[in-house]
């Protein structure tokens, strides 16, 4: 396997298996209510999460009366986040597509959230999703930015690749999670 993926097919394989995420992660919770800009109606706040996944952290948002937008790399974890949403009678605009080219307009976006997303990738990868979201956001929107770090526990088990990555986590919370940048 190549060790600088643009995106690893773990996360397919995982999500077609029937891995998903139903409930948002608190700190995206608290992200969001603090920094939308509040002289806005809800509904004019556009809200992008790059690596979206299930789509959890847009089904709290969505819920919420923002305006949604998602893009992941994986098809079922798209296609599981607009079921839930048709099912629950929300709007969202999902994409299947890799985040360092965003199919989004320049200064479209109030806010941005990368929930542990971007680790997922290589530093040259993570270098254009940056770039992109800062294309994508408006003068004065801001960017969640989650990754994890070199000291999580996880971190010596595993073996140095290229572009960063850390390659077969064997111990810790990170099994499993496949390449990722810490
Ligand atoms: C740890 S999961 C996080 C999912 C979601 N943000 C959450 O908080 O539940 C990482 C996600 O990043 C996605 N991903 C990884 N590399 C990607 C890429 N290059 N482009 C788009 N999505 C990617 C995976 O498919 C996976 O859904």
């Amino acid at each position: 396997m190549s060790e600088t993926l643009t995106f690893d097919p773990i996360w397919e394989e995982k999500y077609s298996q029937g891995h998903s995420q139903r409930y948002p992660w608190d700190a995206v919770v608290s992200f969001v209510f603090r920094h939308y800009p509040h002289h806005k109606p809800r509904h004019e706040v556009r809200i992008l999460e790059v690596g979206c996944g299930t789509g959890s952290n847009l089904w709290f948002a969505a819920r919420e009366g923002f305006c949604v937008s998602g893009i992941d790399a994986s098809h079922s974890a798209v296609k599981y986040a607009q079921k839930r949403f048709a099912e629950d009678n929300l709007t969202g605009d999902f994409r299947t597509g890799t985040f360092n080219q965003l199919p989004f307009e320049n200064n479209y976006f109030d806010l941005v959230i990368d929930r542990g997303a971007i680790t997922c990738c290589g530093l040259s990868v993570a270098q254009q999703t940056v770039a992109e979201i800062r294309r994508v956001l408006q003068t004065g929107g801001k960017f969640f930015f989650n990754p994890y770090s070199d000291r999580h526990s996880s971190y010596v088990s595993g073996r140095p690749g290229s572009d960063g990555l850390t390659l077969d986590i064997s111990a810790g919370t990170l099994v499993g999670v496949g390449q990722i940048c810490l």
